[in-house]
C-alpha cells in the first residue's frame, strides 16, 4: 500500500521477535520502498523487556520504520493490521501432557482469532509461529469463521528451508540451485520432508538417487530434518530463533510478494488435496503470486513411500483437531 503496511508480531520480545524486528525494518520482507508500522504485543509481566526493544528499535534508526505501537491489548494491537504475525505461545513445560499444551494455546488463539476478525483489517494475512502451529490455526479459524481460511497460515518454512540447506552441503552445491523439497504435515516430529520431486541445477538424475537412495532418506535425511529443532535445543539450550525468524520472514515476503514460481512449504487448510482430510492445516507445496494469492500445487509423483508418511502426519493433525476441539464442544 502507499501508506505503511501494518504488521502485528506477538511474543515480541521473546527470542524469535528479537531476531525478525530487524529482519522487517531491513527490508527483507518488503522491501525498501514500503513503510512499516510495528503493532507489538506481549502479556503484561513482559512489558518492560519490549520497552527495551523498542528503544533498540529506535536506535537503529531504520529508515523504513515508521512508528512502534507496544501493549499488552490485543485489541489495541490487531486495529486494522494487515499482517499478523503470531509468535507469542505458551511454551510446553517438563511432564505437561499434550492435551494441556493444546488447551493453554487453545485459549490464547480462540482470543485472538475473535479479536483479529472484529479489529484486523478485512483482508488480514495471519501466519501462526508458536506451537503447536498447525492446530493453533485450526482454533483461531474455529472461533473466527468471517476471516477466510485462506487467510491463515502455519509456519513450516524453516522445515522447508532447512530441507534445502541439507541438500545443497549433501549434494556439494548451493541453495540457490535445490527447488522442489516439499514439507508435508504437521511442523513437528511427524513432519515429512520430501525431496522425490525435487530438482537440482547440474544433477540429471534423481534427487533420491543422488542423496544416497532411500535408506539414506529413511535412516538419516528424515529424521534428521524432524529432530533438527531438538538438535537446535541440545546444544544451544535455547530454541531456533534465528533461523526461524528468518523462515518466518521469507514465508510473509513469498506469500504478499510472490515465489516467482517455486515452490515453497506453508501449512495452509486442507480441501482434501492429495487426499488428505478436509479442514486441516497441513503443509503442502505451495506457490504464491504477488498480492497474497497462493496455489497448492497438484499433481506432484507421491510414491508408496511418500503415501504413508503424509498420511502419518495426517493422522496426528486430525488427532490434534479432536483433542483441541473437544475442549469446546
Ligand atoms: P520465547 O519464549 O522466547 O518468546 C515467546 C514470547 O511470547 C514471550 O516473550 C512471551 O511473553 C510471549 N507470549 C506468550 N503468550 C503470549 C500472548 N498470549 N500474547 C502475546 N505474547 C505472548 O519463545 P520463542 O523462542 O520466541 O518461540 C516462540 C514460539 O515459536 C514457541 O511456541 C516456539 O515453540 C515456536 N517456534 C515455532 C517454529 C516453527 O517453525 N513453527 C520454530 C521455532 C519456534
Amino acid at each position: 500500500p502507499d501508506r505503511p503496511i501494518r504488521v502485528a508480531i506477538t511474543g515480541a520480545a521473546g527470542q524469535i521477535g528479537y531476531a525478525l524486528l530487524p529482519l522487517i525494518c531491513t527490508g527483507r520482507m518488503f522491501g525498501m520502498s514500503q513503510k512499516v508500522s510495528l503493532h507489538l504485543l506481549e502479556i503484561t509481566p513482559a512489558l518492560t523487556a519490549l520497552s527495551g526493544v523498542v528503544m533498540e528499535l529506535e536506535d537503529c534508526a531504520f529508515p523504513i520504520l515508521d512508528s512502534i505501537l507496544a501493549t499488552d491489548d490485543p485489541a489495541e494491537c490487531f486495529k486494522d493490521v494487515d499482517v499478523a504475525m503470531l509468535v507469542g505461545s505458551f511454551p510446553r513445560k517438563a511432564g505437561m501432557e499434550r492435551k494441556e499444551l493444546l488447551s493453554k494455546n487453545g485459549a490464547i488463539f480462540h482470543g485472538q482469532g475473535e479479536i483479529l476478525e472484529a479489529v484486523a483489517s478485512k483482508d488480514v494475512k495471519i501466519v501462526i509461529v508458536g506451537n503447536p502451529a498447525n492446530t493453533n490455526a485450526l482454533i483461531l479459524s474455529y472461533f473466527a469463521k468471517g476471516i477466510p481460511v485462506q487467510n491463515i497460515s502455519a509456519l513450516t518454512r524453516l522445515d522447508h528451508n532447512r530441507t534445502v540447506g541439507l541438500v545443497a552441503k549433501k549434494l556439494g552445491t548451493s541453495v540457490a540451485n535445490v527447488e522442489g523439497v516439499v514439507i508435508w504435515g504437521n511442523h513437528s516430529s511427524t513432519q515429512y520432508p520430501d525431496v522425490s520431486n525435487a530438482k537440482v541445477k547440474g544433477f540429471s538424475q534423481s534427487i533420491v538417487e543422488a542423496m544416497g537412495g532411500v535408506e539414506y532418506l529413511e535412516e538419516a535425511m528424515i529424521p534428521h530434518i524432524q529432530g533438527r529443532g531438538a538438535s537446535i535445543i541440545a546444544a544451544r539450550k535455547l530454541s531456533s530463533a534465528m533461523s526461524a525468524a528468518n523462515a518466518a520472514c521469507d514465508h510473509v515476503r513469498d506469500w504478499l510478494l510472490g515465489s516467482n514460481g517455486r515452490i515453497v512449504s506453508m501449512a495452509v487448510h486442507s480441501s482434501g488435496e492429495y487426499d488428505i482430510p478436509k479442514g486441516i492445516w497441513y503443509s503442502f507445496p505451495v506457490q504464491c503470486s504477488r498480492g497474497g494469492k497462493f496455489t497448492i500445487v497438484q499433481g506432484l509423483n507421491v510414491s508408496d513411500f511418500s503415501r504413508a508418511r503424509m498420511d502419518a502426519t495426517a493422522k496426528e493433525l486430525t488427532e490434534e483437531r479432536e483433542a483441541a476441539l473437544s475442549l469446546y464442544q
